[in-house]
């Protein structure tokens, strides 16, 4: 029976020569999922810009690839501004992120000359316009809105609704404040406002819904304050498959209905249409990802087999932080289908947590040890949000290409992992 291959790579070789578990990506999928973005979205409707959400997952390689296809990056710390600028990406085509950002995130921003500001809240405003004063140097913002819209997805995933720690509520004086606040600033430039409404949604009513309403407050601006909003940002959010056999998510499903929504209630309420903006993050990277994992062991037990592998919430805490569903196949033998009549597989992780379950009911024919696990759809928000719980090491991550696989960012090492670490001269040993 015939490998699973990514990428042109076969996946049984690339994890007995870099090792398990092992993040691959398919450069390939990325470029197209970025290409889609300019069809669709860009090339399709006028004044368009998008930006890929680097918190699904960043390295510099990443940044190198989102920059020659033409998007811009939108960072949330320090640590991804910082990786983005060490790659060369151009801070005018950087928007910072973040909800509760610190004054060095913010200094950081305004020195590197970030294209825009997304500001959480008024007192994040406060603090921005008097380091942006005191610098002489004028910050260019969005302000973010909550637009009250609850999408169909995981609560811990969701961030538009009502009462959301994201953003400024639609409705209230919150946000008339802060366009007050900004306007009257003299080294703040506010150019419109962005919402996001959650993530992993496969339904655009929420964006749509969110749309309507953003622009319901539009007009209200317009007339009490007479500030006219210039850009709208739509976020992110778009579902991610779990398997490449499931249809894949077009983005023209969103990026159409968000457009066709604010284009009509624009004529309706008799206004402008603002230059529009997205920022994709998993809807790019997931699909392009696997992580392969090896087995370890296999415990039959009373209505339940559990196939424990080499890796677990270290190295994708999703399903334990939020339930995220995942699918996986035997890579020296992904077409073979579980028993009919067998009982409930479960692959779980190695951690010392009950909660470690990579996927509660797979779908695996019986599996040895040794063999090689792949999970799919693990491009995003896996390596980006791996600890090291149980001092495991963050698994290295390959990009391939054409069947050429490269690393592009190490295995953490035992040694990486005592790197910072002190031991107090009262406890200090010879050798230490
Ligand atoms: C403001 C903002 N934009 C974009 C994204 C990207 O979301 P997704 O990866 O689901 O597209 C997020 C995710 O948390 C976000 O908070």
């Amino acid at each position: 029976m015939p490998h699973l291959f990514w990428g042109g790579a076969d996946c049984v070789e690339l994890a007995a020569r870099f090792g398990t578990p092992l993040y691959v990506l398919d450069e390939s999928v990325i470029r197209a999922r970025c290409a889609e973005v300019r069809r669709d979205f860009l090339d399709r409707w006028p004044n368009a810009s998008a930006s890929y959400a680097s918190k699904a997952f960043l390295t510099r390689t990443m940044a190198r690839i989102v920059e020659e296809e033409g998007l811009g990056l939108d960072v949330v710390s320090l640590g991804e501004l910082h990786t983005a600028l060490s790659a060369g990406f151009p801070a005018s085509r950087i928007e910072m992120h973040g909800s509760a950002k610190s004054e060095a995130e913010l200094n950081a921003a305004l020195d590197a000359g970030v294209g825009c500001i997304v500001v959480d809240g008024l007192m994040e405003l406060e603090v921005l316009a008097d380091l942006a004063a005191r610098r002489e140097r004028r910050a260019e913002i969005l302000l973010r809105v909550t637009p009250g819209v609850a999408p169909h997805t995981h609560a811990y995933i969701a961030t538009g609704h009502q009462g959301s720690k994201f953003g400024l509520p639609l409705d209230g004086d919150l946000l008339p404040q802060a366009v007050r606040l900004a306007l009257d600033r003299e080294f703040i430039s506010l150019r419109g406002l962005h919402f996001h409404v959650g993530s992993q949604i496969f339904d655009p009513t929420a964006h749509v819904r969110s749309v309507i309403r953003v622009v319901e407050a539009m007009k209200r601006l317009r007339e009490e304050l007479g500030f006219r909003v210039l850009e709208l940002n739509m976020g992110g959010g778009f579902g991610a498959r779990s398997h490449p056999s499931e249809p894949h998510v077009p983005l023209s499903l969103f990026a159409d209905a968000m457009m066709e929504a604010l284009e009509r209630a624009c004529r309706v309420e008799g206004l402008e249409v603002p230059a529009v903006s997205m920022e994709p993050g998993r809807w790019i990277v997931s699909e392009a990802g696997i992580t392969l994992y090896r087995v370890e062991t296999v415990k039959e037990l009373p209505g339940v087999t559990y196939v424990g592998v080499d890796g677990g919430m270290a190295d994708n805490p999703r399903p334990a932080l939020y339930q995220a569903v995942y699918r996986a196949v035997v890579a020296n033998r992904p077409e073979e289908l579980p028993d009919s009549e067998g009982t409930k597989v479960s692959m779980v992780g190695k951690c010392c947590e009950t909660g470690d379950i990579l996927i509660e009911e797979a779908a695996l024919p019986p599996v040895r040890r040794g063999e090689v696990l792949a999970l799919f759809n693990t491009g995003a928000y896996t390596f980006s949000m791996a600890g090291n719980y149980n001092r495991l090491c963050r698994p290295a991550v390959v990009l391939v290409k054409g069947g050429q696989a490269e690393v592009i960012a190490e295995r953490q090492t035992l040694d990486d992992l005592l790197r910072g670490d002190r031991i107090p001269q009262r406890l200090a040993r010879r050798g230490d």
